[in-house]
């Protein structure tokens, strides 16, 4: 195992009812921004609750976070943050609203221009404001780590940054708070959480094997109960169990002292900037070529990931590799998500684009060894047209 440090200061609130929780996380005297996505907040009524459970503090309210948030809206944020002198924020939502919040809260303070953070992944960032969050789709971990992800329209750039800055203060995970998700999302959130943890486990073998045992029981515990959380929506046992594996995914405790991947979410990311297609959908697409295509640097972890999450032992090795992709892609399928670009309605002209886009990025070393070249990753993206 490499040497390491963890550091993870958020504290988590987490179970039903626990929103009234946000009394004692945010202090009396905040003027709090709540910042929040579309309509859901409003229309499920959560965000009543969070503004009922912060009682007569002062709050401003800033909706309309797009999935995918964008530095051109966040910026409206920001300025508001600004103009009235606003000390705390409050993400209500999923991922895009606490990566956007993070954003917001490292930006308002930020000497210079602000798409400066993401240009240099985070480096740049000296503070941020505090802030809390209420999660309400479990997907993307942003409630437990220091990352974000915001897209800028006008560049087609959809980039991350990583600070110790931007740890949440808390964050409330409710998980009856998601029994109003459509199916889409719970899908989403179950894809994404899976591969959170592939582009950690699935590398090369380093001896980590408190890593590789909890990687392994949070890959099972998505694949048994995905499906269930689709076949049985109002089972809150069911939501809570996803909840806490997609914060448990992407909170630093599986990726500490290990190998990461990356390169499937780092595609993943044009894909949505080029073509507009759900987070988890893209990586979904990408997963299958890249584990194909990058068999053989990959050997001995994908057939460790073949045996004890799938129980596949029999054949020659390039068979129980084949087995366990086609078990993977089936488990985004049996999920409702396709897994080609083909079923996006995407062909092989979509690829030089992404290709470009990979280029102007300067992702042309990816994954765990840097061997993902613009040539490989086209290699990928064929393999799953
Ligand atoms: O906008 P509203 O109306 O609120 O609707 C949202 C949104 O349309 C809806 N929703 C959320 N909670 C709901 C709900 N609808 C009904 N009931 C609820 N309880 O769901 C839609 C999708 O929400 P979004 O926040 O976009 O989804 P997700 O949590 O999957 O976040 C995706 C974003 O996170 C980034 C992705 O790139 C993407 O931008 N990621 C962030 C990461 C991180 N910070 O560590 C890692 C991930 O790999 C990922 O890249
Ligand atoms: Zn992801």
């Amino acid at each position: 195992m490499y040497s390491f440090d963890y550091y993870n200061p958020t504290h988590i609130s987490f179970g039903e009812g626990k929103i009234a929780e946000l009394d004692n996380l945010v202090a009396k005297d905040a003027k709090v921004l709540v910042l929040f996505g579309g309509r859901s907040a409003e229309k499920t009524g959560t965000l009543a609750e969070v503004k009922a459970a912060l009682g007569q503090r002062e709050i401003v309210e800033f909706g309309g976070i797009e999935a995918n948030p964008t530095y051109e809206t966040l910026m409206q944020a920001v300025e508001i943050v600004k103009q009235q002198k606003i000390d705390f924020l409050l993400a209500v939502g999923g991922g895009s609203v606490i990566d956007g919040t993070k954003f917001v809260a490292a930006a308002a303070l930020f000497e210079g221009e602000p798409w400066d953070i993401l240009l240099s992944w985070g480096a740049k960032v000296t503070q941020a404001m505090p802030f809390g969050t209420v999660l309400t789709l479990p997907a993307t971990g942003s409630e437990m780590n220091s990352a974000s992800v915001v897209t800028r329209k006008e560049y087609q750039a959809k980039l991350s940054f990583m600070s110790d800055h931007v740890y949440p203060k808390f964050s409330v995970l409710d998980p009856s708070k998601t029994f109003t998700l459509p199916e889409r999302q719970v899908a989403n959130g179950v894809v994404d959480a899976f591969i959170h943890i592939t582009e950690q486990y699935l590398t090369y073998p380093v001896n980590a094997a408190v890593q590789d045992r909890f990687a392994e029981g949070l890959l099972q515990t998505l694949i048994e109960l995905g499906p269930k959380a689709l076949s049985e929506p109002k089972n809150v046992d069911v939501r809570a169990n996803l909840m806490w594996v997609a914060t448990m995914a992407l909170s630093g405790v599986i990726g500490r002292g290990v190998p990461h991947d990356w390169a499937t979410h780092m595609i993943g990311h044009e894909l949505t900037a080029l073509y507009d297609i759900d987070h988890a959908r893209t990586i979904a697409i990408v997963l299958p070529g890249m584990l194909d295509c990058r068999r053989e640097g990959k050997q001995e972890k994908l057939l460790q990931y073949a045996e004890r999450v799938w129980g596949l032992t029999q054949g020659t090795n390039d068979e129980i590799i084949d087995a366990a992709i086609a078990k993977t892609r089936g488990f985004f399928e049996a999920m409702g998500i396709k897994t080609r670009l083909s079923d996006y309605g995407l062909d092989a002209s979509s690829i030089d684009k992404v290709i470009e886009q990979l280029e102007a990025h300067g992702m042309t070393a990816l994954g765990e060894k840097q061997d993902v070249d613009l040539a490989m990753s086209r290699k990928i993206l064929e393999r799953n047209l």
